[in-house]
């Protein structure tokens, strides 16, 4: 409608494609008909085990939560910083790493210009470029998911600010120290999104203090069990960050994420525990998968794994198992075609799954064969 209030909305925001987010198990179990118990989300990487028993019991007992959280994010800085090894100094927080991403489209990329990306990955990179007026060129990942380098560093003139991923969503692989030397030898600054560290127990943290171009992004989402609090963290250059303090939101991190990421920090052995629970459950549910006819499970170091189906349709198991209550995520991208992912969640959860999935492959076949029309 001409002269309505979309003619004011900037241009880029009005054809700016949609993040496909994933949905709460409440809303899942409305759709689905099915109690809200009976849902078993595998499809955005959360942690099973939940939060720290300290942090809930944190959270219960604060009682500052009419105050407006510290915009020096002092305690937190110091507490997230003695985890890395890094002075307060050295590191911003944010409403998880999706609100660092931004910020550091936002420090580097002016609107017009590039960010250089590798699909297939996580998506949050070009989402949020777009949204600023941002364009993405995509270096698209060699088969075995490593970076096509020559085309990356052909493409390095024309962009301002590289993100990699380690290990990578949703292929479930490393950033080589290789990679990450070539990538940090163009100058431009690099961010190494970090989100799954943990379950690799691998970091290039340490790196940030000889290269003032490195930033490393990591997050309480996933090993600390805390995505609903939406917390997570940037580590570079002071100088940088100082920056970063003075242009981010001033109360981003709101003060039941920062209660629970204190008491999260005092729990740590329960936590790694987990963490390490849940890397051999990985390794269980790789090799149920490896066993189901025509799945073919990508060697993970996160805590989710990449399935290529031959001969089944990925779409078609992702729906049956929807049915069920069971969320996975679908890629149907040029670049993954027929292709699941799975998250790693408790052990009665991978049987629960690997059970359906036995049971819809088997009906799929079964189909095949007989010539049935699928939905
Ligand atoms: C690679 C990667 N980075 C960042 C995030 C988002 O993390 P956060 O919850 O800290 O915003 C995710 C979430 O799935 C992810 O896969």
């Amino acid at each position: 409608m001409s002269g309505g209030i979309l003619d004011r909305v900037q241009p880029h925001l009005l054809s700016a494609p949609p993040y496909v987010p994933v949905l709460p198990p409440e809303t899942l179990a409305q759709r689905l008909g099915l109690p809200v118990e009976s849902i078993l989300k595998l499809d955005a990487n959360e942690n099973q085990f939940g939060p720290s028993p300290k942090a809930l019991e944190a959270l219960a007992k604060a009682r500052s939560y009419h105050i407006y959280p510290d915009p020096e994010q002092a305690q937190l800085r110091q507490t997230l910083g003695r985890y890395v090894d890094y002075g307060p100094e050295w590191l911003v927080a944010g409403a998880g790493s999706d609100e660092l991403i931004e910020l550091a489209l936002r420090l580097f990329v002016p609107p017009g210009e590039a960010i250089l990306n590798f699909p297939p990955t996580f998506g949050m990179y070009t989402f949020l470029a777009d949204t600023l007026g941002q364009k993405a060129i995509n270096v698209n990942r060699r088969a075995d998911h490593s970076i096509d380098m020559e085309a990356a560093l052909a493409a390095v003139p024309r962009t301002r600010l590289i993100f990699a991923v380690s290990p990578n969503n949703p292929t479930g692989t490393s950033l080589t120290r290789a990679e990450l030397d070539a990538l940090l030898a163009t100058g431009l600054p690099v961010v190494v999104d970090e989100a799954y560290a943990e379950f690799a127990g691998e970091s290039y943290a340490p790196l940030v203090r000889e290269h003032s171009n490195l930033i490393v992004i990591r997050t309480l989402s996933k090993w600390a069990g805390l995505a609903g609090l939406r917390i997570g963290y940037m580590i570079a250059d002071p100088s940088l960050m100082e920056i970063a303090m003075r242009v981010k939101q001033p109360y981003s991190v709101n003060v039941a994420a920062e209660v629970a990421t204190l008491a999260s920090f005092e729990d740590l052995p329960l936590l790694h525990e987990r963490v390490a629970a849940i890397v051999s459950e990985r390794e269980r549910l790789a090799a149920l998968l490896a066993s189901l006819p025509g799945f073919e499970a990508v060697p993970s170091r996160a805590n989710f794994i990449l399935v290529r189906l031959n001969g089944i349709e990925a779409k078609q198991v992702q729906a049956r198992l929807r049915e069920k209550g069971i969320m996975i995520r679908y890629f149907d991208s040029p670049l993954l075609q027929n292709h699941l992912r799975i998250s790693v969640g408790l052990p009665r959860q991978t049987d629960r799954l690997v059970a359906a999935l036995g049971e819809i492959v088997n009906k799929l076949s079964a189909e095949n064969r007989s010539g049935v029309p699928r939905a």
